[in-house]
């Protein structure tokens, strides 16, 4: 079995934590819940990377032929395949895999879905590149990222170049990229996609919410 890396132990650690966390911004999520579900088809085969404790997953599985929902961190997917036991769906499936244990043959994706993750990636870059050989030509990528705030003043700063680099320092937080919106948009553009819904959901920190087609 290959080692853990750090991420996937720093996840894997706060699962039971996170899980039990209730949303921060309902309203948002719920919105964007139903703009995603609005792109789903009956047939649609989907997947979701980065799918955490898998409520999303298990939310849109209803819609869509069959999704499969993934995470980095086996501690996510143990409390996502409890989940699933209590649902009772027979079509899903949850499994332990980072964005590029993801084979691409075939490109057999209708719908590829990342909530929350995009910032989390350490080489955004190669990670869309194989996001987009993933979704069958035509097929749709959803995401949800949180990005640098448009009026960043002192207090992200100190949270961005000193808290967090020290909370990293001591395995308290992960790898994390904060982008402005625009700058995201652009290497979702450059990675071969067709933007064909954006918009913000202002929490705590800004979230661009990016539903886009493969060109
Ligand atoms: C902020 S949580 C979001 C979880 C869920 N999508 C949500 O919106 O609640 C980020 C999740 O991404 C996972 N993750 C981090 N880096 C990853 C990677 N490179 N590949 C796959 N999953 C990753 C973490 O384990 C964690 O469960």
């Amino acid at each position: 079995m290959a080692p853990i890396s750090n991420d996937a132990a720093f996840w894997s650690k706060r699962s039971r934590k996170y899980a039990a966390n209730p949303i921060g911004d309902m309203d948002g999520y719920l919105n964007t819940l139903e703009r995603t579900k609005s792109y789903l088809k009956p047939g649609d085969t989907a997947l979701e990377i980065g799918c955490g404790t898998g409520s999303t997953a298990l939310l849109l599985a209803p819609h869509v032929k069959h999704i499969t929902a993934t995470d980095i961190a086996p501690g996510m997917i143990e409390i996502a395949n409890e989940k699933l036991v209590e649902e009772g769906l027979n079509n899903v499936t949850f499994a332990v895999a980072e964005v590029k244990d993801h084979s691409t043959d075939d490109s057999p994706y209708d719908v590829v879905m990342a909530h929350n993750l995009l910032h989390l990636v350490t080489d955004l870059d190669s990670a869309l590149a194989h996001i987009r050989a993933l979704v069958k030509p035509g097929g749709l990528f959803i995401s949800k990222t949180v990005c640098a705030p448009y009026n960043a003043g002192l207090k992200f700063a100190l949270i961005r170049y000193i808290a967090i680099p020290i909370m990293q320092a001591i395995g308290k937080a992960p790898f994390v990229e904060f982008m402005s919106a625009n700058a995201l948009e652009g290497k979702i553009k450059a990675a071969g996609f067709k933007i064909i819904e954006t918009g913000d959901q202002n929490g705590m920190l800004l979230s661009r919410y990016l539903v886009v087609r493969k060109a």
